[in-house]
């Protein structure tokens, strides 16, 4: 980035007479970040010239002199060998000044019948839209490797949770599933949101339209927008297409940090219920024997970022006066920030998941502790000796805590033992005590048998197939 001299601006400053302040310069300028736009402001132009070409708005040697014009701006980008420069504040002003150097007079043309305001507006929607698409992706993958884990262990049994309290068992499949039908909601909501993006802000000029005979359709078209935005100062002014990315975002990485949460707990000495991947772990500077969950916690952080620039962003647009207002500026580091920290928190969770070993020893050992089959207990009460279930759940209460005064499991009570708390309880009773069995019979729909689980792998693998 180089420093100007301070001479009014060669873009705007025709009623100018001296250059802006370097604090001015500093708080207006936006090249520090949305240089990250040009392919998507020079795919835009292009669009523009070809379609002034085509209306007969300017002749077609400009038109042709600005596509090639634009395409070594293009690549002089893409291979480093562009200067940016702050006092031509932003990408939409330093490329049509580059093209001025390289094609003279006819760049002037290109502005015809445009503005920075839907210009800008164009480039921020096909980046979110490109965004929307990496999501689509990172989702899809971090979904297959979760069907992966789920069919591996469709029948392995691990305790379920309420409070963090065991509760029933469920099997790791189930488990594995419910994120999946989490992330499946994300790849909607993401879905969604590009859908009513892909509307073309271009064309609306400042606010109001031009005089120019334009052609928004086609402009659209090339844009691979589905049509043009139906009024000029909407197009301009509005800014919740990056808010429905954002939220999106922002669901999808509640997701990921509940995720990342359950495999921090899982992964500790005191669970054991999951091994991460040396790939996926780091080591302390001190404590020899550590292996940390390093990855799962920064994504467990990240929705901090992506949560914060949701706000950020909602804060800007809230209370602006139509059409566009220079707020707007502080739209793109958010939405940039929260994009970056959302793609590489769907691929670390993507290879962690891939990697991960679950121990279904010890999940089954987990799932057969804290009394997980009380509740079978009680339902066999309501099923075979015809109890109304608040009676079975007193009697099931009394045998727990005649078991955790013993110290001992449910299924550790002797037949004997049980008949003096009911005397309806038989030899029967011990089959709804075993774990195994009990997910097994948990068989309505949506239920953790295997079964069931194994049915909505495969709806899942066709759905994305
Ligand atoms: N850099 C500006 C932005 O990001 C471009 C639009 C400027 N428009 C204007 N009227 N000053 O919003």
């Amino acid at each position: 980035m180089t420093d100007q001299p301070k001479t009014a601006n060669a873009m705007w400053g025709g009623r100018f007479a001296a250059g802006p302040d370097a604090i001015m310069e500093a708080i207006n300028a936006s090249i520090s970040f949305d240089r990250r736009l040009y392919a998507q402001d020079i795919r835009g132009s292009r669009a523009h010239a070809a379609m002034l070409a085509a209306t007969g708005i300017i002749s077609s040697n400009d038109a042709e002199a600005i596509r090639e014009g634009l395409n070594t701006v293009l690549s002089e980008i893409e291979a480093g060998n562009f200067t940016f420069r702050t006092d031509l504040e932003d990408i939409h002003m330093n490329v049509e000044a580059r093209l001025k150097d390289l094609i003279g007079d006819a760049a002037g043309r290109l502005h015809t019948a445009r503005s920075r305001n839907d210009q800008v507006a164009t480039d921020f929607r096909l980046w979110v839209r490109d965004q929307c698409d990496a999501a689509d992706a990172g989702l899809r993958s971090l979904i297959a490797a979760l069907l992966d884990q789920a069919q591996a262990g469709a029948d392995w049994v691990m305790p379920g949770f309420t409070h963090l309290q065991t509760a029933q068992p469920v099997t790791w499949g189930h488990h594995m599933m419910a994120y999946v039908e989490m992330f499946g909601r994300d790849l909607g909501r993401f879905g969604d949101a590009r859908r009513r993006m892909n509307e073309s802000p271009l064309g609306a000029a400042a606010l109001a339209g031009t005089g120019f005979p334009i052609d928004r359709q086609a402009t659209a078209k090339a844009l691979d927008f589905d049509r043009p935005m139906a009024n000029s100062l909407d197009a301009v002014s509005d800014r919740d297409f990056a808010l429905e990315f954002l939220s999106a975002a922002s669901i999808c990485a509640v997701h990921l940090s509940r995720l990342a949460e359950e495999l921090v707990i899982w992964s500790s000495a005191q669970f054991r219920f999951v091994a991460m991947s040396d790939r996926f772990s780091t080591g302390s500077s001190i404590m020899p024997q550590k292996k940390n969950p390093d990855a799962a916690e920064l994504i467990r952080a990240k929705i901090g970022r992506i949560l914060g620039a949701t706000v950020a962003l909602f804060t800007v647009m809230k209370g602006l006066p139509l059409a566009y207002s220079k707020d707007m500026q502080e739209d793109k580091e958010q939405v940039f920030d929260a994009a970056d920290s959302l793609m590489l928190a769907l691929a670390a969770m993507t290879g962690m998941m891939a990697d991960l070993s679950a121990r279904p020893d010890v999940l089954e050992a987990a799932a057969s502790s804290g009394f997980s089959t009380a509740t079978d207990l009680a339902d066999w009460l309501v099923r075979e000796a015809g109890l109304p279930f608040r009676d079975a759940h007193h009697v099931t209460g009394a045998l727990v805590a005649r078991a955790e005064k013993a110290g001992i499991d449910l299924p550790d009570l002797t037949l004997a033992e049980m008949q003096s708390v009911h005397p309806a309880i038989t030899q029967a009773i011990f089959e709804v005590l075993g774990v195994q069995n009990s997910v097994a019979s948990r068989q309505s729909y949506g239920g953790t048998a295997p079964k069931r689980v194994r049915e909505q792998i495969a709806r899942w693998r066709q759905a994305l197939a």
